[in-house]
């Protein structure tokens, strides 16, 4: 399972990349404004694709087919690994069609439904995105989604990686392991977080304090 770090933040992906945890990155509009600042975002994009060895989502602002596929061709030339991420609109899944036909890889995001998932493995996604947590929030079953989606993309040869998205805490990361998602992007408490264990702590407490008993230390 690839993981992704959800986030624009230079200072938590070099955190992240300096101990080799991370397969890639995801951003958003909204994780792009957190950090942003005055920054030329060309800038920031590129900085971000420097950072890591795999694919970095970057998503287009504009809602109608034509003005996303110029965004798009603009955001593929910023770095070999800028993957355009598009929302799973009509337009979006024709703008995906339109940047795969050009040779970019795409991410198709916003997505909540199989049948939509289903359209976008149709429009040659190379990701699509399923938001499990926004699901749970309106008492959903959102790794349900990612089961099905599982499901018919095995059941007919899809190849569309399943990037489980939105994700809230390391259960999460850990049902979408098990079900077998593909990918998985998780923010950067999330994956401190997967590092925790209280019998951890404790045992290495323990560790230190029995070593501390000795006369000599070699
Ligand atoms: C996916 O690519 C999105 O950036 C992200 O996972 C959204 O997560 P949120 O629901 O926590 O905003």
């Amino acid at each position: 399972m690839k993981i992704f770090l959800d986030t624009a933040d230079l200072a938590e992906i070099r955190r992240a990349t300096d101990a080799g945890l991370i397969d890639g990155i995801t951003t958003n509009p909204s994780l792009v404004s957190k950090v942003a600042g005055d920054r030329d975002i060309r800038e920031l994009y590129l900085e971000i694709c420097e950072a890591v060895d795999g694919p970095v989502s970057l998503e287009v602002i504009a809602i109608d087919r034509e003005t996303m596929v110029a965004e798009g061709l603009k955001l593929a030339t910023i770095h070999e690994n800028a993957v355009v991420k598009v929302p799973l609109t009509e337009d979006g899944l024709k703008a995906c069609r339109d940047l795969v036909k050009a040779g970019h890889k795409v991410n198709v995001t916003l997505c909540f439904s199989v049948s939509q998932a289903l359209l976008a493995a149709k429009a040659g996604a190379s990701f699509v995105s399923p938001f499990v947590g926004r699901i749970d929030d309106i008492s959903g079953e959102g790794m349900q989604l990612i089961h099905q989606i599982r499901q018919v993309y095995d059941n007919y040869g899809y190849e569309t990686e399943i990037l489980a998205a939105s994700i809230r805490h390391p259960t999460h990361l850990v049902e979408a392991m098990m079900i077998g998602a593909d990918c998985c992007t998780i923010p950067p408490k999330v994956l401190w977080q997967l590092s925790k264990h209280p019998l951890t702590d404790q045992g290495l407490d323990g560790f230190l304090k029995d070593w501390a008993k000795l006369d000599t230390h070699s």
